[in-house]
């Protein structure tokens, strides 16, 4: 995604992110358009020939801007919440192309996505089932649903982003899937007429998904033998993107959509993909400036100003995050602790990294942050919320302000017995 200017320095479509953040101060999310109607087209020539939607995980990044880009490409949407359901209609995105996922869906959200029209519900629980139906009922209308397996196949990712073993919240078993099936006539307002899966996220092996794809598609047939009418198999997302280059190996579109073709060759119906990550990870860069340099006993810590509340993934998961100078001049290289302002030692986006030799005030670019970067960020520490701002053609815009300190505080209150009269 990045180039480098006449100078050497780090631009991105034309644009200078050192000028960037000269206006707009750090930290500070870039999102490259281009970057990511890119993968988009990509993915689209990859599955050209199927029935496939392709719907936007909205976790991986809700951003206003980068949702219009899906809606604009015709994309849909895959939400886990009411807010997710709201961003994604406010966006354009039709709620024909909306499914709702997710093991906790709370009566008002399936009510509110009922209401909207959505296409599809992922069901993942026998009470999640009854409370569908429930709500279907009273509102007098037919939800569409498909079951999500748990093919009980470890995806081999990080252990907290696995979704596919038996062990994990998510999915139903084979089994009770089949129980559910068969007495799906008793539900007559809801309609049994999809199956889905997703086993985790940042998959870099190909065997696990044609696993998972396989069982899924296996069920199926038996399903379609007994007679059950299934328009559409949902087969997740997670596919992994190369945030270590030499080091990570991902699948390519091309390979990917080799997978889902050869387990599903057979299926009619419509095929719908959930990616968040790939989508949007390498189209994303956190910019921060180094406050100081801290010789330690050990090592030396570079301090910047960005911290685990702007990027949570690698004091989260461990989550190796390319780090790069925008200013390109040639400098001698040294190993950094890469740490922010935060006051607890996970706070470290990078151990024993080497960079060019920093002063205080330098410019990083932290690579690959383009999914679950502003989407996980948090005010901890009373730290506000960073500002984003999307680059396209030549072109850039403050696609969300930085929050400020009263838009932070905003809704707090003293308790009323603390009110003054
Ligand atoms: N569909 C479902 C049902 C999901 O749970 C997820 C992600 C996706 C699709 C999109 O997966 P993707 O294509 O982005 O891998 N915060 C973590 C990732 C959590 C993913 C949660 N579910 C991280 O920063 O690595």
């Amino acid at each position: 995604m990045f180039e480098h200017g006449p100078t050497g320095a780090l631009r991105i479509d034309g644009v200078d992110l050192d000028a960037i953040a000269a206006e707009c101060s750090t930290p500070l999310y870039v999102y490259s358009a281009r970057a990511i109607r890119e993968r988009i087209a990509e993915l689209s020539a990859a599955l050209r020939g199927l029935d496939a939607l392709v719907c936007f995980a909205v976790k991986a990044n809700p951003s206003r801007a980068v949702l219009a880009l899906m809606a604009e490409a015709g994309l849909g949407a895959d939400i886990v919440s009411a807010g997710e359901l709201q961003r994604a209609l406010r966006a354009g995105i039709p709620p024909q192309r909306i499914v709702f996922s997710g093991v906790g869906k709370t009566t008002d959200e399936i009510g509110m996505a009922l209401h909207a029209g959505i296409w599809k519900f992922n069901v993942e629980s026998a009470d999640e089932l009854a409370a569908l139906q429930r709500a279907a009922r009273s509102r007098g209308c037919v939800a569409h649903a498909a079951v999500r397996i748990n093919p009980d196949v470890d995806a081999g990712t990080h252990e907290k982003i696995s979704t596919g073993r038996s062990e994990n919240k998510f999915g139903v078993a084979i089994g009770e899937a089949r129980r559910w099936f068969a007495a799906a006539g008793a539900l007559d307002h809801v309609r049994l007429d999809g199956l889905h899966v997703h086993i985790g996220s940042q998959v870099l092996a190909p065997g696990p998904l044609q696993l998972a794809f396989e069982r899924v598609a296996a069920f199926w047939r038996e399903l379609a033998g007994a007679g059950h009418a299934i328009d559409s198999i949902d087969l997740g997302g997670g596919l992994g993107v190369c945030y270590r280059p030499g080091h990570d190996r991902p699948l390519d579109a091309m390979a990917y959509a080799a997978i889902v073709r050869s387990a599903l060759t057979d299926f009619g119906g419509r095929l719908v993909l959930e990616p968040g990550r790939w989508l949007v990870a390498g189209a994303g860069a956190l910019l921060t400036r180094v406050i100081r340099i801290k010789e330690g006993e050990s090592r030396q810590f570079l301090v910047v100003d960005a911290a685990m509340n702007d990027l949570l993934r690698p004091s989260l998961y461990g989550a190796w995050h390319e780090i790069l100078a925008v200013d390109g001049s040639p400098r001698e290289r040294v190993e950094y602790d890469v740490v922010g302002p935060v006051c607890e030692s996970s706070d470290t986006f990078a151990l024993a990294r080497p960079l060019p030799r920093c002063v205080a005030g330098d410019l990083l670019a932290i690579a690959d942050a383009g999914a679950y970067g502003s989407s996980m960020a948090s005010t901890y520490n009373s730290r506000p919320l960073a500002a984003e701002v999307m680059v396209d053609d030549g072109r850039h815009a403050v696609v969300r302000l930085r929050q400020d300190f009263e838009g932070m505080v905003a809704g707090e209150r003293l308790p009323a017995w603390e009110a003054v009269a």
